[in-house]
């Protein structure tokens, strides 16, 4: 059958019937919200280059974690901001660093938010490298060290979920065996299977003070212009025990969230990364887009590539558009 039997107007007429038909649907279970903890005491420091982010201490962030569990939100992602820096990122390890003190208030606040704390050394070392540097490289094992016991700190402080951000060859394997030897097998991993060296980290470099101070990432994140070698990297993370993989950055890597869904079982999450929020408030603040369609719009373009988790800055935003066209407020 064709025109004019066939109409597919029809089903575009109204909006009741395009709500009916619609196949893919962006809801507040989907998302994840990044946050940043920084040190001391009712601080909230935006960052310039992601307009509606900021920097908190983890006074500020627990009541945040609260308002966005009170929208819908049911995990958050949490990067943390360290007052020293070393070689060895020593601040990550230590019982009373900014994380594990963040995730201790959180969970005292709002036990049933699910909190996943960002593993990786960036951050917390002196060099800006997600590793520790021997003869001016990032020495793989030797870092597998470093990321277990920085699990393990977070893990015993509360987090239901670490997230190794790395890149590392073997770390999921390393910190499933690190948490199971320690009993806390009930703790997941959500990997960062899928990591390409991308220039849209940009602004999260800002927000985090973390960027490489010699070189830069290539050597242990994924070339973006190979999709068959981000499978290999999922079916690593799988055997290696992931919960949840992960592709990242999202906007300009569709085909691999895409081609990543129909390989696993396990649930899929993207990363729309810092310099993809920032580019839709620039272009939005000139007025040259409307800023909350595009953010649905890329949001549910990530949905429909097969994602079914998204972790955004967008998420706060976008639970209170959900609650507004839901008419719940
Ligand atoms: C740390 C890390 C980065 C991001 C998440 N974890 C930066 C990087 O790899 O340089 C980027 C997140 C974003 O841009 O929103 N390894």
């Amino acid at each position: 059958m064709e025109f004019p039997t066939v109409r597919m107007r029809r089903l575009r007429r109204t909006e009741s019937v395009r709500r009916m038909v619609r196949e893919t649907r962006l809801s507040v279970e989907d998302l994840i919200a990044p946050l940043f903890v920084c040190p001391g005491e009712n601080v909230r420091e935006p960052v310039a280059s992601m307009p509606g982010v900021a920097r908190m201490s983890q006074d500020v962030l627990a009541r945040e974690c609260e308002e966005l569990f009170e929208l819908g939100i049911p995990a958050v992602l949490l990067f943390g901001i360290p007052d020293s820096k070393d070689a060895n990122a020593s601040s990550a390890l230590t019982d009373h660093g900014v994380i594990q003190e963040a995730v201790r208030e959180i969970k005292k606040r709002t036990p049933e938010l699910l909190v996943i704390t960002d593993v990786c050394l960036c951050e917390y070392t002196s060099h800006g490298h997600c590793g520790i540097i021997k003869d001016g490289e990032v020495d793989n094992d030797a870092t597998l060290l470093r990321l277990e016991e920085m699990a393990l700190s977070h893990a015993r402080a509360g987090a239901d979920m670490v997230a190794p951000s790395d890149m590392m060859d073997g770390r999921v394997g390393a910190i499933r065996r690190a948490l199971d030897e320690n009993g806390l097998y009930q703790v997941g991993i959500l990997a960062y299977s899928a990591k390409y060296a991308s220039a849209f980290y940009g602004p999260f470099r800002d927000a985090a003070d973390s960027a490489p101070q010699f070189g830069d990432r290539r050597a242990y994140q994924m070339d973006p212009p190979n999709r068959r070698e981000a499978l290999r990297e999922v079916a690593l993370d799988v055997a290696e025990g992931a919960d949840i993989v992960m592709v990242k950055p999202a906007l300009a890597y569709l085909d691999v969230i895409h081609e990543v869904r129909q390989a696993v079982d396990l649930p899929v999450a993207a990363y729309s990364v810092s310099g993809e929020y920032a580019m839709v408030l620039a272009a939005a603040e000139k007025g040259w887009i409307d800023g909350e369609r595009v953010m649905m719009e890329l949001l549910t373009g990530i949905r429909r590539a097969g994602a079914d988790l998204i972790l955004t800055y967008f998420a706060r935003k976008v639970a209170s558009r959900l609650r507004i066209q839901a008419g719940v407020e």
